[in-house]
């Protein structure tokens, strides 16, 4: 195991009715006004923005609201963003929503407190401080609501950038009401469901020996939330199902499972080219994108995907190539059966540009990168090509 330092400083509140906190646990960050993001109106049609604005008026704090930010967030709504949270003076940054309107929430609190352009951060420029964020969480999938990072696509070349921070970018607060996520649509429910699923998998595949412990959390975690998916997709008000997937899309990408281990994110940033370039929903793209990936593996370095394949999906047999071949197909099995595409074209992409995905990713990440299996462009163009 890697030496590791681990902090996540965020306050969770879980549970019915917990929206209807904001107000205190806002006053308490400080902040006496602040900026409420949401997201295309799904939270005015449920009627969640009015009791945050309730709530908000109840403690006496005032607020300014942003509405419209699309998923896979763009640089213009941080720019509008920043602009009026400087121009009103707020103090915090309410995110309402999912992770698009929680990155958009991240970036505009980076932004906001910095004399230059916002953009900066997500070309490498350290975030030393930012105005701070609480949400209040509609859809468990991105896990924004207890990381440190945020994802915005720059409309100008369409690039879609990720960005870490330990933790200065960590909301300071969140708000989980599993009953919440009732009111969301089956493709968004399962969409979520793969995009935590893809949080462990980028840990999981790990070069780093000896980390028994974050193995079996992964382990448990993928088996939790595949014993639970099918049932929030039978009954979307399963409040224990609900909480259940809500949890575990918390857990999965706050840290816990990447502690003292190398992690690998090639498939999130071959999938954020899809969503860059296509508009594809993020989790709908991994569906695509993991199991090519760890095809591609079967060939190259099979050890940890034939453990998941015996772990996770109890495949037996002494043959690690043919162990991981089953455990991808069950996967991928799994993945139909919440109603996911598996190829590029269940996903909407008839004639995928494969030079420009590739072009665009190596521009992004650079010549090599990867933590399990480094990957060059001649081996994403492999991995792409497996998607068809
Ligand atoms: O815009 P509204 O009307 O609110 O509708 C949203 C949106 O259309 C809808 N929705 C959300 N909650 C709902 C609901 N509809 C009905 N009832 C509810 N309770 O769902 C749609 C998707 O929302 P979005 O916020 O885009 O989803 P998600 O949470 O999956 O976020 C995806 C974004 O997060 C990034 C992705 O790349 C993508 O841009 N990620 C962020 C990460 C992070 N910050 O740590 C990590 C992830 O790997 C990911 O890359
Ligand atoms: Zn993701």
């Amino acid at each position: 195991m890697n030496n590791f330092n681990f902090y996540a400083p965020t306050r969770y509140e879980f549970g019915r009715g917990v929206e209807n906190r904001v107000g205190e646990l806002t006053l308490a960050l400080p902040a006496s006004k602040v900026l409420i993001i949401c997201g295309q109106g799904s939270v005015v049609r449920s009627g969640l923005l009015d009791r945050v604005s309730a709530s908000l008026d109840q403690a006496g704090v005032r607020y300014e609201i942003l509405s419209g930010v699309c998923p896979n967030p763009t640089d213009d709504m941080v720019y509008r963003g920043i602009e009026l949270a400087k121009q009103t003076c707020c103090e915090g940054i309410i995110a309402v929503g999912g992770g698009s309107v929680i990155d958009t929430a991240k970036a505009i609190a980076a932004g906001a407190v910095y004399d230059g352009d916002f953009w900066d951060f997500f070309s490498g420029k350290t975030i030393e401080r930012a105005l701070p964020v609480g949400v209040v969480l509609t859809i468990p999938a991105a896990g924004s609501e207890g990381s440190g990072n945020a994802v915005i696509t720059k409309r100008d070349g369409l690039h879609k950038i990720s960005i870490r921070t330990e933790h200065v970018l960590r909301p300071k607060f969140a708000l989980l009401n599993p009953e919440l996520t009732f009111t969301l649509p089956p493709y968004q429910t399962a969409a979520g469901i793969v995009d935590m699923m893809a949080h462990i998998f980028e840990r999981y595949f790990s070069p780093t020996e000896g980390t028994e412990v974050t193995d079996r959390l992964c382990e448990g975690l993928l088996k939790a939330i595949m014993n639970e998916a099918p049932k929030v997709l039978a009954r979307p008000d399963d409040y224990d199902a609900r909480a259940n997937i809500m949890w575990a899309g918390t857990l999965a990408h706050n840290g816990t499972c990447g502690c003292g281990r190398a992690e690998d994110w090639v498939s999130h940033r071959m999938e954020h080219e899809l969503s860059a370039v296509y508009g594809v929903t993020h989790g709908a793209g991994l569906a695509v994108v993991n199991p090519a990936w760890m095809t591609y593996m079967v060939d190259h370095r099979v050890e940890r995907v034939a453990q998941m394949a015996r772990r996770v999906f109890d495949i037996t047999g002494d043959n690690d190539p043919a162990v991981a071949k089953e455990g991808i197909s069950r996967l991928r099995n799994f993945y139909r059966s919440i109603g996911m595409p598996t190829t590029l074209a269940e996903l909407g992409i008839e004639n995928p540009d494969f030079d420009l995905l590739v072009k665009k990713l190596h521009e992004n990440m650079g010549e090599v990168f990867g933590g399990y299996y480094p990957i060059d462009a001649k081996v994403s163009m492999a991995i792409y090509k497996l998607m068809v």
